[in-house]
């Protein structure tokens, strides 16, 4: 344990397992901590013992206090969240009960993860790109003037970026689709836990098994209640007749003893308090981007803030290949970034490292070390 460490850090680091070699992808998934996976078993284990149904009444208070506590990291109310699947399902589920007319326009920075690209021309939506700065920062003159000369149906912000250290100014952003009166939807798979989310937004969504560190299988979607009652939403068959209409947005069956080590999850996040933990990942990623700085063969992408850190390759290196030996041949987790997660901003590939609040010193030195050895 790096002496640099703040006790509430290395707290967060003996509350897990520790790892065969480094891991500095979080941007993936998150180490899960050691309480985490005894909520996920001790749910599975009474499941077999008491029944799978009479476990989850059981669970009933853990399960509201999760969706509690997800809608407070939004800014949104508590019966505005649905538990799903993935982040991936949560924007399907949006796209399908959304009232959105057809071929309708959605705008979203250069910057978008190309999946959500896939999956609004899979719903007959046109896409526009907004203007960007040179980072790839929306450009907020220029969105209030689209707002009023060629406004879209919807904007669609991914709030933090995969491939690189890129955040976006969702409040402002907010504000001005608010006084335009255009809802904005924001991807919070990369943001939540990371960087501060509760800005009320009309709807978002995330999955808990990144920077939350929950377990896979988990993910999650909020909806301001100004559109609850617009939302096409089928209620089930043998639903009671109060549900609430984001909760029949859930999935059918579900993964409960997931959801339950999600709770604990999120807990402890809100034990550490959020906003310390936005600051720590915002300093690690700061550290990690000037430990990487002057590499032979790399440049560190600019960033704004984020605890990812990208590598552009400058000779020639295979990132794919690259991140294979640091992992098979330094233990070193990180990811290549293939053009496809953002195909508006990735021209090439990247290599990304994105390490959690309990990076050390010594961790970013091996990975200079490994990546001037063999990258
Ligand atoms: C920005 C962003 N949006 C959406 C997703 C999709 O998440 P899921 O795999 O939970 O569907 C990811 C996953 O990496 C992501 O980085």
């Amino acid at each position: 344990v790096a002496d640099e460490w703040d006790p509430l850090w290395r707290r967060w680091h003996e509350r897990r397992a520790p790892t065969r070699g480094i891991h500095l992808d979080c941007a993936a998934a998150g180490r899960t901590s050691s309480a985490t996976i005894s909520a996920v078993a001790v749910h599975m284990r009474l499941e077999a013992e008491l029944g799978a149904y009479v476990a989850q009444s059981a669970a009933a208070e853990t399960l509201t206090g999760l969706r509690s506590d997800l809608a407070a990291l939004f800014g949104l109310p508590r019966d505005g969240v649905a538990l799903v699947e993935s982040a991936s399902a949560a924007l399907r589920a949006l796209l399908s009960c959304w009232p959105l007319p057809k071929g309708a326009a959605v705008a979203v920075a250069p910057s978008e993860w190309g999946p959500n690209l896939a999956a609004f021309a899979a719903a007959g939506m046109q896409v526009v790109l907004l203007d960007a700065d040179e980072h790839g920062v929306v450009d907020i003159d220029r969105l209030q003037h689209r707002m009023i000369t060629n406004p879209p149906a919807l904007v669609h912000i991914t709030q933090v970026a995969a491939h690189r250290g890129l955040v976006q100014p969702v409040a402002t952003i907010a504000r001005a689709c608010r006084e335009a009166g255009i809802p904005l939807w924001i991807d919070a798979a990369q943001a939540v836990g990371h960087v501060d989310t509760a800005i009320g937004p009309d709807a978002v969504y995330a999955t808990g098994r990144k920077w939350l560190c929950g377990p896979r299988g988990v993910g999650f979607l909020g909806i301001s209640e100004r559109w609850w009652s617009s939302l096409q939403v089928q209620h089930h068959v043998l639903a009671a007749s109060d549900e609430p209409t984001v909760l029949a947005m859930e999935s059918d069956d579900a993964n409960v003893a997931g959801r339950i080590g999600l709770a604990v999850a999120v807990g402890e996040l809100l034990d550490d308090t959020p906003a310390a933990a936005y600051r720590r990942l915002d300093e690690v990623g700061a550290a990690t981007r000037a430990a990487l700085d002057g590499l032979p063969g790399w440049t560190v992408e600019p960033a704004n803030g984020s605890a990812i850190t990208a590598l552009r390759p400058t000779a020639g290196q295979d990132v794919a290949a690259v991140r294979d030996v640091l992992l098979v041949e330094h233990g070193i987790l990180t990811t290549a970034s293939m053009p496809a997660r953002a195909p508006h901003d990735l021209a090439e590939p990247l290599l990304r490292i994105s390490p959690h609040v309990d990076c050390s010193a010594e961790q970013r030195e091996a990975l200079r070390h490994a990546l001037y050895t063999n990258g």
